[in-house]
């Protein structure tokens, strides 16, 4: 296996995920656990040392363990991880230089071309790649050669063949290093990885991880919301430890149209999975009674939802363990909330309302997973397809739907607005190749004519948007037909909704969601 050491890079995860689509199996771990121990403890066949935000020029930043250079196995530094390489190893970095962001174009130095490390690469003349750096080599550490450059990067990349280190100082994880991962595949096939790691392989090891975690006896409560997410982590979960799992399915009020019954049919008949159906829109709705704030919704939201799971786990007979179908992004977007490097964008309930007591242990499988591998993962478990390619649904519901004050008839407006919308993308057959796709209920009323009459009602914006892993997505190019259709439909089918609008922002800089 391959290790990673996570410098706290927003981007890190993508290393993996390149390592994931090149089969072969890698964990990522923070720089602060890795030690001498850890390492040897691991016995990693290959190293990759991610970016990150420090400056190795800075007193007390991060290093990896002088050990990790004795181990004898290759290793390859991405950005920070190459400067970090480079102070280790006997060269030297320098801070104060020109900031280089964005595209620049590498070129191979000499007879380096023919390496196996560029294998595939360079054949027109020349790689495009991402830079993102503020410091930079200045001296290459005894060993080392330039294999390739670039206009602003003159040790663009660097390695010591004989020990079968390499060091980038651009990202090849990113999509804007189209060949990227062309770069990470050559290493680890020097590295000796075959690539023969599938997902049916990260099903079995996870299954392997939720039993050693949870034990024998112990039991797991999961807060099931029909979404992929957590409904991959209830059948992962139960395929682990059959009914010591118990699902809770809280229906906090803020759920879209038939969801309810939906989720009950389909986990309690189809997976005979124990259910626990808690109606508590009461609570959670009087809780968000003149609540306008998109962060203070979200932690009321998370925050009673844990004591809505602590309840019913008590009532269940005792668990343990809370189960979550965190994701990738969802962990990377709120990871300063959960003591990691980077910026709260938004604090995803899953993870940023945990109180920081919390009376279970979390139990996330997917916490490495972007949502097309979360759904590779549920067909890999037999999950029906249908089900699979349903748009993904936020923890805090219709709530973030609804900027603004949440009120009882807004809901019931924004619920039968986006089934509309639903319906229409669903019969122009269009579901499958939207990401996601839902109706926001604005906090703004305008006027308009119906017949002969004035009417001054709630205006809607739709969005829609296509996207790889939610991290970054674009505007769906319905057509005017479509868009005027499905306008008419909405103001004539949905009471209170007299203007809608459709958003064409792009994230970034805007987000899927709009709180
Ligand atoms: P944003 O709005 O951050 O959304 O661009 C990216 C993806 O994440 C979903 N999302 C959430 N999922 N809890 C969740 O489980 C949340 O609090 C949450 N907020 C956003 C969003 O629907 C989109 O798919």
């Amino acid at each position: 296996r391959l290790l990673i050491i996570d410098f706290g890079s927003q981007v890190t995860q993508l290393i993996a995920r390149r390592l994931r689509e090149a089969h072969v199996y890698c964990e990522i771990h923070p720089y602060q656990k890795v030690d001498a121990a850890f390492l040897k403890e691991f016995a990693p066949q290959a190293v990759i040392l991610s970016g990150g935000p420090a400056s190795v020029t800075e007193p007390g930043s991060p290093r990896a363990p002088q050990e990790l250079f004795e181990m004898g196995v290759p290793i390859l530094g991405i950005c920070y991880g190459q400067q970090v390489m480079m102070v280790q190893l006997g060269g030297h970095v320098e801070s104060g230089h020109k900031a280089e962001f964005g595209r620049a174009f590498v070129e191979p130095v000499g007879n380096h071309r023919d390496e196996p490390i560029f294998e595939g690469l360079f054949e027109n003349g020349r790689e495009e790649v991402w830079m993102s750096h503020g410091d930079r080599v200045t001296a290459l550490a005894p060993g080392f050669e330039v294999y390739g450059t670039s206009p602003g990067a003159p040790y663009a990349i660097v390695a010591d063949p004989r020990r079968h280190f390499y060091a980038v100082q651009f990202h090849p994880e990113v999509h804007h290093t189209p060949n990227g991962a062309r770069l990470l595949r050559n290493f680890t096939r020097i590295a000796g990885f075959t690539g023969d790691w599938t997902m049916g392989a990260y099903k079995e090891e996870a299954i392997r991880r939720i039993r050693e975690q949870v034990g024998p006896h112990g039991r797991v409560i999961c807060g099931l919301s029909g979404g992929v997410d957590s409904s991959v982590a209830a059948v992962l979960i139960h395929e682990a430890i059959g009914d010591r799992l118990t699902c809770v399915f809280v229906d906090h009020g803020l759920l879209r149209l038939g969801e309810a019954e939906e989720v009950v049919t389909m986990f309690r008949d189809h997976y005979n999975i124990p259910l626990i159906h808690a109606d508590e829109s009461e609570l959670f709705l009087s809780a968000l009674e003149g609540v306008s704030d998109p962060e203070e919704k979200r932690k009321t939201i998370g925050r009673l939802f844990i004591d809505v799971f602590q309840k019913h786990a008590a009532e269940a007979g005792g668990a343990e363990f809370l189960a979550q179908g965190t994701l990738y992004p969802d962990v990377i977007e709120s990871v300063s909330v959960t003591g990691g490097p980077s910026v709260t964008i938004k604090s995803h309930h899953n993870v940023g309302g945990l109180p920081e007591k919390m009376g279970l242990k979390l139990v996330e499988p997917l916490r490495e997973l972007f949502k097309d591998e979360v759904r590779e993962l549920g067909r890999e478990l037999g999950l029906p397809e249908r089900f699979i390619g349903r748009h993904p649904f936020p923890g805090p519901g219709l709530a973030i739907r609804c900027p603004g004050e949440i009120t009882r008839e807004k809901l019931e407006i924004l619920r039968r607005a986006d089934a509309v919308f639903i319906d229409q993308i669903r019969r122009h057959g269009l579901y499958d190749e939207i990401w996601q796709a839902f109706a926001v209920i604005l906090p703004v009323r305008t006027v308009g004519v119906m017949g002969d009459a004035r009417t001054y009602d709630y205006a809607c914006a739709l969005r829609a948007v296509t996207s790889v892993d939610g991290m970054t997505a674009d505007y769906y190019p319905f057509s005017h037909e479509f868009l005027s259709e499905t306008a008419n439909r909405i103001v004539g089918e949905v009471r209170g909704i007299n203007r809608v609008t459709y958003d064409i922002t792009s994230k970034p800089p805007g987000t899927i969601e709009w709180e």
